[in-house]
């Protein structure tokens, strides 16, 4: 993706598009129930028959594991109750059991039973499958797809396969999970997560090691060599010291080992913050117009796990404080764009990349669907 300073200023998207509930419901059908959503790690259903719920919008996913990984609606054919009513389990003998009636399907979906139902001639149990949701996996990641014709993942990934390699992604387990529900839009967390225009003021501990950063955005962009390192001198990997107490992943090449962080974006919902030693996901959600749930999740090599609690400590207290500080401004700018005067923001030449991605909303809605 090339960095290059915008040239004059650029509208931002219209303010209503951030609170109002009639576009959000238009958002929802054309980002979130069309395109492809991160909605779980793959070790949340290692063995047969565990299951999790993934929520998007309003809508409810059972992602459960049988011969391979399935997604189903959270609803029972027979007159619609939800099947899971907990977050997460597995299901015994691999059957999936709706609480109200006990219509009973199998992990492939199939209706196998509906206990205590009378006998009529016009019943087939083949005529009521759980509606399935087309499921693919990248880099340990589980999406989903409520639209069953979406084109494959693949389009979104794009190189990403050849460009991760030797970070083993998919190998890669969960440390540490941070839930945070966040009042504001989910565009504006994206934003957010595309600019660092931001950075000096509000993430002090993340500009003492990413020292680049101090330049707001602008380092690299001026079409002069800078004269100062990217990075703290002699730091490791993003800690708050910067130092590691972990081994980089020991694919990587020398080059990979110096890179300390890569930001990367799977719109509209999953975010990588990628060290040479862990990786730090968020997974997005959006659960009404002016709010979004973050899942947080820090990935280490399965052999370090558990950590000690210091060590995880130490690797999980940077992208805290820093997720957080960008989650506080988030909900200080959906304040803040409650505003009867204020039509749109503007983007400056740093800002590159969020003037990339409200285009890419703006195509989308169109209709143009252009990929980012
Ligand atoms: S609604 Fe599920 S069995 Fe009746
Ligand atoms: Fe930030």
């Amino acid at each position: 993706m090339t960095r290059e300073p915008l040239q004059r200023l650029e509208p931002g998207l219209p303010a209503s598009w951030y609170r109002g509930p009639a576009h959000y419901q238009g958002e929802l059908e054309v980002f979130w129930y069309g395109k492809w959503i991160a909605v779980a790690r793959e070790e949340e259903v290692a063995n047969a028959g565990d299951w999790r719920v993934g929520r998007v919008g309003n809508q409810s996913m059972v992602i459960v594991r049988g011969s391979e990984i399935k997604a189903y609606h959270n609803t029972c054919r027979h007159r619609g109750s939800v099947l899971c009513t907990e977050e997460t389990g597995n299901f015994p003998r691999g059957r999936i059991v709706c609480p109200y009636h006990t219509w009973t399907y199998d992990l492939q979906g199939r209706l196998v039973a509906t206990p205590r139902r009378m006998e009529t001639p016009d019943f087939k149990l083949s005529d009521f499958p759980l509606y399935e949701v087309a499921v693919d996996r990248w880099g340990g990641f589980v999406f989903i797809n409520l639209d069953r014709s979406a084109a494959p993942l693949s389009g979104v990934v794009g190189d990403r396969e050849n460009r991760y390699q030797h970070y083993r992604l998919p190998e890669l387990r969960i440390g540490k999970r941070i839930v945070l529900d966040v009042q504001a839009n989910w565009k504006l967390i994206a934003e957010n997560f595309s600019e660092c225009f931001h950075c000096p003021p509000v993430h002090p501990e993340f500009c003492r090691i990413v020292t680049s950063y101090q330049e707001a955005g602008a380092w690299g962009l001026r079409g002069t060599p800078e004269s100062k390192p990217e990075y703290k001198a002699g730091a490791a990997t993003l800690t708050l010291d910067g130092t590691a107490r972990l081994p980089a992943f020991p694919a990587l090449n020398e080059e990979e080992k110096q890179r300390l962080y890569m930001a990367d974006m799977l719109p509209p919902n999953l975010f990588l913050n990628v060290q040479p030693d862990y990786v730090n996901s968020h997974m997005m959600f959006p659960t009404g117009p002016q709010s979004v749930r973050i899942v947080y999740d820090w990935l280490f090599e399965a052999r370090h796990l558990p950590l000690a609690e210091a060590d995880l400590q130490h690797y999980v207290a940077l992208w805290d404080i820093t997720n957080r500080q960008d989650a506080q401004n988030c909900q200080w700018q959906e304040q803040g764009l409650q505003s009867r005067e204020f039509r749109h923001g503007v983007y400056v030449p740093q800002e590159f990349d969020v003037h990339r991605f409200a285009a890419w909303v703006r195509a989308c809605l169109s209709g143009s669907g252009a990929s980012r």
